[in-house]
């Protein structure tokens, strides 16, 4: 089945539920167990089969196979938000003692996850400024477990060479794990270009309504556990299971398998039934939003490229931008909704665009249905130290959009009158 037919149809069969054609949501906690002998099994990961929801529910499943597919993975595990994935993606195979490579363009959330947070749990995170593979190379040593980036880095808008990445990676015997939350399954699928593990914020354009938070993780299979000791907690007996071994038992779901069995269950950040519903709703009008995201935001690019009163514009698929031919290469279907811009002037000036705007919806949130504006040096990157936020390439007078399905006519008046009350009145 091709991408739309998956999307709206896909791992939902209406004669097995009641002939509902829309996915129902199973609203419920337990399960019935039809005998002892079943629940003991089910127990032991020998069945397939649901237990309790912090683990598994019916209408979450739909959507991890939609996702899965989507993605091109062999599994896909759906939890409560994208910073719950960002955790489980990177906890399933990181231990104190090890340490992780990772992008310094990436969400100021993910920074403070792996650099504050997953540091305190003894993960050494080593941050990589730019965009140079090389950079990355150098980075990893004997402790090394995973290189992690975004695919099309908020806020910075820059995109990341995967295939180089992946080749990187793999020489050292280590997964590739790209956020893919702004490209989104309709304009790229990191898995094609060697990524092994992909994950998503699916609060922002998988859900779009700006009304359900969740995130997923999306095994490709691909990757070798036994390639390397890094990966005992895959590959050896697990205490918590009997002595299963998550490679042995499940081949090429040994990632996802664990991260449901053993993660989802003991920290228990599992989304709820109705959020994935609108999830489901969401996604099926995923590749129409993507396209009038990609088309009206390159037109508001265009149209801060030729204002007087911008310094510079980042949005990769305008021509001169420094992401263009990797965007050519890895995005060729559009560049999602993301775009950023300097005022000319300095944060007083920022912060009186911002007082000025009346379509345009000030908050943190990007791949809403609404257009969106944030000022990210006061608000999602706030934490950063003033080096991170210069090496972030994140300045006072740094704006970001995330353009929505409003008519772009409007979105690009409002722009217009905002900065002039800017540059004017300030
Ligand atoms: C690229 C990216 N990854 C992950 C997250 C975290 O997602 P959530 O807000 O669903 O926890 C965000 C949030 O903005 C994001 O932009």
């Amino acid at each position: 089945m091709k991408f739309d037919t998956i999307a709206v149809q896909g791992f939902h069969n209406p004669s097995q539920n009641r002939n509902s054609i829309s996915v129902p949501i199973y609203q419920n906690t337990a399960y019935n167990f039809d005998d002892v002998q079943y629940a003991a099994d089910l127990f032991d990961l020998k069945v397939a089969g649901d237990i309790y929801t912090r683990i598994s529910n019916p209408t979450t499943q739909v959507l991890e196979e939609r996702l899965a597919a989507l993605e091109g993975g062999v599994g896909s595990l759906c939890v409560s938000s994208g910073q719950s994935a960002s955790m489980i993606s990177v906890l399933n195979i990181a231990k104190a003692g090890d340490e992780i490579v990772a992008s310094q363009n990436i969400y100021g959330g993910t920074i403070n996850l792996l650099g504050v947070t997953l540091e305190k749990l003894g993960i050494k995170v080593n941050f990589i400024a730019g965009n140079n593979s090389d950079d990355f190379e150098k980075a990893i040593n004997e402790k090394t477990v995973c290189i992690f980036s975004e695919s099309l880095a908020n806020p910075q808008i820059s995109v990341a060479d995967i295939e180089k990445l992946a080749e990187i990676a793999h020489k050292h015997n280590l997964p590739l794990i790209i956020d893919n939350t702004v490209a989104t399954p309709y304009l790229l699928n990191p898995i094609e270009f060697g990524a092994d593990i992909v994950t998503h914020s699916t609060t922002k354009y998988i859900a779009s309504h700006g009304d359900a938070m969740g995130g997923v993780i999306i095994d490709s299979g691909n990757f070798d556990w036994t390639c390397s000791d890094k990966f005992k907690c895959l590959t050896e007996k697990d205490p918590s299971y009997h002595g299963l071994s998550y490679t042995e038992t499940f081949g090429k779901m040994a990632y996802i398998a664990k991260a449901r069995a053993l993660l989802l269950r003991d920290i228990g950040c599992c989304i709820s039934p109705f959020n994935s519903y609108l999830t489901i709703l969401g996604l099926e009008t995923l590749s129409l939003r993507m396209e009038r995201h990609s088309s009206s935001a390159l037109k508001v690019a265009k149209f801060l490229q030729n204002h007087p009163s911008v310094k510079s514009v980042c949005y990769p698929k305008l021509e001169g931008d420094k992401y263009y031919d990797l965007a050519q290469k890895y995005l060729p279907k559009g560049a999602s909704s993301l775009l950023n811009f300097t005022i000319d002037g300095d944060r007083k000036t920022a912060t009186k665009f911002i007082e000025n705007v009346k379509l345009l919806i000030h908050a943190t949130n990007i791949g809403d249905t609404r257009t969106i504006v944030t000022y990210p040096a006061l608000t999602t990157h706030r934490q950063l130290t003033s080096k991170q936020l210069e090496e972030c390439g994140i300045s006072e007078s740094l704006i970001r959009l995330s353009i929505g399905l409003e008519d772009v006519d409007d979105i690009i008046e409002d722009i217009a009158q905002a900065l002039d009350k800017a540059i004017f009145h300030t």
